[in-house]
């Protein structure tokens, strides 16, 4: 089964040829990092029109890559939420056109389950029941993985992103966009000896909140530049990124003990960051539970994830979509 997927629900226009949910023949990414860099973040309507731009050339690399003629593909997998609307807009009408051009099924993947499932890719022999971590600029979630086709989710936040977070507080510190491989670099050369938060689990249960420790961040160093005394970069990213990992990680192991669970996989780009890999790997093996991280270039977004969601569900004959398909903010 040959699936190409589309992604385009942020800042990245990518396009992905998978066969059998597993083997990924082709995952072009087209960033638009550097075009939004120098608003310090991303600008929606921005995005969108670049989206539109590249979309077909992705496509069309996408399938040259991976040596597949468009009359091969089975299906077309497309994020339609959750994300921006004006982005994800561009590559739900691609896909739209492609699947009804060919005569091929479109399926529409849900962008968390997508980054979930990129772990299928990365690991071959990765089989559901599973608990997942998905940490990444617009979600921190859990989610159970039941089976190929049922994700249940568990926990999420109940304001900021982990990414988001680590974007804005890097965003007041001056580093440039985006924030979070920034903070991880800075973290290393720096020493966590600044206390923000002290009980970020105030709330007692498996619910995320990163906007309290973000606040505190953004307080600290506001302070320091009215006193015009000098910001220590490095101690605030250590710190920040202790605090703000340091909490994940507990949450997340906490719900895996209570669910009894012991296969996890780690999802989104912050999974990128080398605190969160290396102490959840950490705690991790103190429990004797087994971990799965995909390599960053399948924690960060891309359509790979995509087809692969996209192949499982289409195997079941589930989230079959019609032409009428709508992107969705929210999901
Ligand atoms: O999954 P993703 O590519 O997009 C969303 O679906 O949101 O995640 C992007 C987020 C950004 O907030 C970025 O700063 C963060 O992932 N990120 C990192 C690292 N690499 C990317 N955060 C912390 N440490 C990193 N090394
Ligand atoms: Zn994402």
């Amino acid at each position: 089964m040959i699936v190409l997927g589309i992604e385009s629900s942020c800042d990245e226009t990518s396009a992905a040829v998978v066969r059998d949910g597993r083997e990924c023949l082709s995952d072009v990414i087209a960033s638009q990092i550097e075009i939004h860099r120098r608003f310090g973040g991303v600008v929606p309507e921005i995005a969108g029109r670049n989206h539109l731009l590249a979309v077909i050339p992705a496509v069309d690399e996408a399938l040259r890559k991976a040596g597949v003629k468009k009359e091969e593909l089975d299906a077309v997998a497309v994020t339609y939420g959750a994300g921006l609307i004006g982005c994800l807009l561009v590559g739900v009408s691609a896909a739209k056109a492609i699947a009804y051009a060919l005569g091929i099924p479109l399926v529409k993947v849900n962008h968390i389950q997508g980054h979930i499932a990129a772990n299928f890719i990365a690991f071959p022999e990765l089989e559901p029941p599973l608990l997942s971590l998905v940490a990444s600029g617009g979600h921190t979630s859990i989610v159970s993985v039941e089976d190929y086709n049922t994700y249940v989710p568990v926990s999420a936040t109940l304001d900021d992103a982990i990414g988001e977070s680590f974007d804005k507080v890097a965003r007041i510190l001056g580093l440039p966009y985006p924030g979070g491989p920034e903070i991880d670099k800075r973290a290393k050369r720096g020493s966590a000896n600044i206390k923000f938060c002290p009980n970020l689990h105030v709330r007692g249960d498996l619910s995320y909140t990163f906007s309290g420790l973000k606040t505190a961040v953004v307080n600290y160093v506001h302070n320091l530049k009215q006193r015009g005394e000098e910001i220590p970069v490095d101690d605030v990213c250590a710190s920040f990124t202790a605090e703000a990992v340091g909490y994940t990680v507990d949450t997340f192991i906490r719900c895996a003990e209570e669910r009894g669970v012991k296969r996890l996989v780690l999802a989104g780009g912050v999974a990128a960051n080398s605190y969160l890999r290396s102490l959840l790997a950490a705690e991790c093996e103190k429990r004797g539970f087994e971990l799965f991280v995909p390599p960053p270039s399948l924690c960060t977004d891309n359509a790979a994830m995509i087809a692969a969601r996209g192949s499982f569900a289409l195997k079941d004959g589930k989230d079959i979509a019609g032409l009428d398909l709508n992107a969705r903010s929210v999901i």
